[in-house]
């Protein structure tokens, strides 16, 4: 079945969007696929002001914090010479009485740029603006003011105690949510109030009856031994001068709840605990705190049992209204004691929260064969279901979650293995009630409903989609709605498995921060999303769980604690402690990253250096290999496999490779070389082990070639050859062969050596295994395996058959770099210069990328109407781009009229065999020409996809 669904309306919003940005960026009337862009007389200015990658933060810790601004600019080819940035405590005084004044630096950088005035104090609030002159020296106005506070900074700032509900548990189980609270008194002029607030478990608070922020899962999921993070919420306006109260929700949440495919519950401890404090600043300069101590009294409510895996179970007849306000009479309710104070340091978090961010209506509801009433989302989708109800008190409705219907079309749970993702509610009665669950998520398409009194309608349940609020910060599109389909699945695959982590997969009993399907899939997630906070939040708990010894386990945060089994670190899993830092400074430009998580990268290799020995062969341990790469049951192929060892080795290598050159970037000299060198020799015991004098490797296989040539392992003389073997292997098999590892840099390793149309041929291929296999079979998220579901429609086994893996969603990379051409240049990383580069194929009419880079918006894209090639690119103020115009001619290539390299903003234009490569500023440019060659390469892919 074909389930082909486009968001059309956000798209079109997109393209106005960008059409009103043009009209402030750009003086220079163009057109983008056909959209006018007005003049405007705004000249130079700046926006998007952040501080350590957020706006606005409120609870920052970083005592040195970055500050990032965005220029636009009407001029094309607009860069910034020198910048000023000035801070006060209050916004008035920025321009009267600046605490710090930056003065005219003399710089290019306009990103992550250092506080450098006196030291910043807990809980205060800093302001601040910039300016900035361009290349000729024009500087703009200064920006609005931004601002960014504080957290509290020393543990001196807390005065608070951590407590635990005082009832009686039985913690070989689930219990109920524990309701914790506290009444106090403040008096009037209130200037200011924060809350402060961390847990064991999580947490969700109220202030007066009022929700306290809109952050889900708090404090969120991190390696609670070592690191906690506590959130900073503005309540001024929850306060009310009087008696206040504040309550406390608690969830056993990955602290003490079911985790992991062991069945294992209690991970990180067995009582769950508050630690929070109000903080109320006067007019008159006096402040108040209120703390978690013994005056609090604790009592459990409705929520009768809230589970990660297993969903949660809620009594409506035992909610405690007015809980959270004062004058509650909780005379029956039990009290609290301390807590030993947890080992773990408090942070602020540098990610954000999980919160609602969409909700989707059911699309039709069905009554399966076997009679259950079910509903059809339309998308396979994380989160929870809010239901609509009315009955007679004491009613139970239940709702069953499933990713998917089998063959006969019957509700199918069997590969949720032990994760229950059951939902019941119990009806209070009296009119409508609407629910929400609260410390659980499902993951699922199809929702199974019984017990609902009367008829169920659609309006009934609504799907609340959750997970960590990222900025979108990219869009791709093609003229095939299959691969947009399949841009709509990688996109929906990182929104239901970036819930705080990034996970394999959101429904069975794992939902685990799986290092290898992170490592395989960052580069994409980059694209799709701003993940630089996201991934700086979970790569400092990838360097805390790393073992004294430097192996990385499997999952980070690690609750599988195999550590000492000898079975922590697997090659392409663990190397993510080296790549995905890497990754994360190429998309981000943000050197930080790498000064933090160095350590951390120089412990994994010399952990695989340790494994490896003298022979540089890594051919100890445990290793998941090129997971779930094609088998076949044929007698004579029985697959792709691809040998551990020439795997680890490659890892090894390639791990190395990336630490020299962060060494390098870090002014490590000593390192660079030294790690430059170790690189060349695993280079050297890799040819001698893998490598036949006639360039074929031992393992011969799609996925061998692939790491061969993606990790610069051959000598230069053979990788053609190999690329040329990958390349007949594919046409051999009709298909790919690649599992996890491999799958990610096939198509970019076929068409960096030549072979553009193979690559596009697997992207195109319809039949298994392949992703519009998946695509055809109505999948709106990316499979875990080819085959999750067979082409008769049985399911593979239910042992391990996610519908929601976002690992093969590593080719949307591909996607954005090739098919659309948007790239970083990794020797000016963070997109200071841009490399478009679009390589058009597939048998597409257009293809078109655009990324909300540090600088602001860089576009790339082409289209094809008859011989006639538009490539289109859009380049940040600030930065520059060299454009690459495939079956060109210099002297044929008009841009908005001109020749080249006459055109404004284009500095060069040199031919380079069939390709005119240009040299541009910032800007939008469209280059238009004829390419009837390309255009008949491209229409040819077509007929060869085309079955
Ligand atoms: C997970 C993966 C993971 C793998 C290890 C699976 O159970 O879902 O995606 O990487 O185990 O090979």
């Amino acid at each position: 079945m074909l389930n082909v669904k486009l968001d059309t309306a956000s798209e079109s919003i997109k393209i106005n969007k960008r059409a009103s940005r043009y009209a402030i960026a750009f003086v220079a009337t163009t057109t983008y696929f056909g959209i006018a862009a007005p003049l405007c007389a705004q000249e130079l200015h700046l926006e998007g002001l952040r501080t350590e990658y957020q706006q606005n933060p409120v609870g920052v810790d970083t005592r040195v914090p970055r500050m990032s601004w965005r220029i636009l600019a009407a001029r094309r080819g607009t860069m910034q010479s020198a910048y000023e940035i000035r801070v006060a405590t209050d916004s008035g005084s920025l321009q009267r009485a600046p605490l710090w004044d930056s003065g005219k630096l003399q710089s290019m950088a306009s990103i992550l740029r250092p506080y450098g005035g006196p030291a910043l104090h807990s809980g205060a609030r800093y302001y601040w603006q910039a300016r900035v002159w361009d290349e000729s020296g024009r500087a703009s106005p200064w920006s609005a003011p931004a601002f960014w506070e504080t957290g509290l900074l020393e543990r001196a700032d807390w005065s608070a105690r951590w407590i635990t509900p005082d009832l009686v548990e039985d913690t070989t189980r689930a219990n109920p949510s524990p309701m914790l609270r506290r009444e106090f008194t403040v008096s009037r002029d209130i200037s200011s109030a924060r809350l402060y607030v961390t847990s064991l478990g999580l947490n969700a608070m109220e202030l007066n009856g009022q929700r306290v922020g809109d952050g889900l899962f708090r404090p969120g999921w991190t390696s609670y031994d070592k690191r906690l993070q506590y959130d900073t919420y503005d309540v001024t306006a929850l306060l009310r001068p009087g008696v206040n109260a504040l309550g406390a929700t608690l969830g056993d949440g990955w602290y003490r709840g079911h985790l992991g495919f062991e069945g294992k519950r209690n991970n990180y401890g067995k009582r769950l605990g508050l630690f929070a404090q109000l903080v109320v600043r006067y007019a008159d300069g006096r402040t108040q705190i209120v703390g978690t101590d013994e005056q609090w009294k604790a009592s459990t409510g409705p929520i009768l049992m809230s589970d990660i895996y297993d969903g949660e179970t809620y009594d409506a007849r035992l909610e405690k209204s007015g809980w959270s306000r004062a004058g509650y009479d909780d005379r029956a309710w039990h009290g609290v004691r301390q807590l030993d104070r947890p080992t773990a340091s408090l942070v602020a978090p540098v990610s954000r929260p999980v919160r609602r961010m969409q909700e989707l209506k059911p699309v039709r509801i069905l009554h399966t064969p076997a009679g259950e009433t079910v509903f059809d989302l339309g998308q396979n989708m994380v989160g929870w279901v809010r239901l609509t109800v009315s009955g007679p008190a004491g009613t139970v409705v239940r709702l069953r979650h499933a990713e998917v219907l089998d063959k006969a079309g019957n509700f199918y749970t069997e590969n949720l293995r032990d994760a229950a993702e059951i939902v019941s509610y119990t009806l209070k009665g009296g009119g409508s009630e609407v629910y929400e669950p609260h410390f659980t998520f499902q993951g699922f398409r199809y929702v199974a409903i019984d017990g609902f009194p009367g008829t169920p309608t659609l309006d009934a349940i609504t799907g609340i989609v959750l997970y960590s609020d990222l900025t979108s910060t990219g869009t791709f599109e093609t003229s095939n709605p299959l691969v947009n389909q399949l841009q709509h699945n990688i996109v929906w695959g990182q929104r239901g498995n970036f819930l705080d982590i990034p996970t394999d997969c959101p429904q069975r009993d794992e939902r685990l921060g799986w290092t290898g399907d992170a490592q395989v899939f960052s580069p994409t997630a980059a694209f799709n999303m701003d993940v630089s906070g996201f991934f700086a939040k979970w790569l400092a708990d990838v360097a805390a769980d790393e073992t004294p010894d430097g192996a990385v386990p499997w999952v980070i945060p690690d609750v599988l604690g195999r550590s000492n089994a000898g079975m922590a670190a697997s090659a392409g899993w663990s190397d993510v402690a080296v790549i995905v830092p890497w990754t994360m400074y190429q998309a981000y430009g943000d050197t930080s990253v790498l000064v933090r998580q160095y350590a951390s990268m120089r412990a994994w290799v010399e952990y695989e250096r340790a494994q490896a020995g003298d022979s540089l062969l890594w051919k100890k341990g445990f290793h998941f290999g090129d997971w779930l790469a094609f088998q076949t049951t044929r007698a004579d192929y029985p697959g792709a496999t691809t040998d551990k060892d020439l795997i680890a080795t490659a890892y090894f290598a390639h791990s190395t490779d990336l630490l020299a050159r962060a060494a390098g970037v870090l002014g490590r000299g000593e390192d660079a070389r030294n790690y430059r060198a170790l690189f060349e020799r695993i280079r050297g015991a890799f040819q001698r082990e893998y490598v036949t004098a006639t360039g074929r490797l031992t393992s011969n296989t799609q996925t061998a070639y692939v790491l061969a040539l993606d990790f610069d392992l051959l000598p230069n003389s053979l990788r053609p050859d190999a690329a040329r073997r990958l390349s007949e292997d594919v046409r051999k098999m009709g298909h790919l062969t690649t599992g996890f590892l491999g799958t990610p840099a096939l198509t970019r390793m076929l068409s960096e050596n030549g072979y553009l149309e193979d690559a596009y041929r697997l992207l195109l291929n319809e039949d298994y295994p392949s992703w519009l296999y998946e695509v055809r079979h109505g999948a709106t998220t990316v499979w875990e395996r080819w085959d999750g579901q067979k082409p008769d429609s049985t399911f593979q086994e239910s042992s391990m058959n996610s519908f929601n893996h976002y690992a093969y969603g590593a080719v949307g990379d591909w996607m954005y770099r090739v098919v659309a051409g948007l790239n970083i240049d990794p020797a000016q990383p963070g997109y200071k210069h841009v490399v478009l580069r679009p390589q058009p194929g597939g048998g597409f009419t257009y293809a078109t990328a655009s990324l909300q880079t540090p600088y602001g918006e860089a576009a790339s894209g082409w289209k094809l109407d008859g011989n006639r090639l538009r490539i289109t690119a859009l380049i940040p103020a600030n930065t520059s781009a060299t454009v690459h115009l495939p079956g060109a001619r210099v002297e044929q290539v008009r841009e908005n009229g001109s020749a080249l390299p006459s055109t404004s903003g284009v500095t060069r234009a040199t031919q380079s065999g069939d390709t005119v490569v240009v040299e541009a500023g910032s800007g939008n440019y469209e280059f238009v020409y004829d390419a009837p060659a390309l255009a008949a390469r491209v229409r040819g892919g077509a007929k060869a996809t085309t079955r």
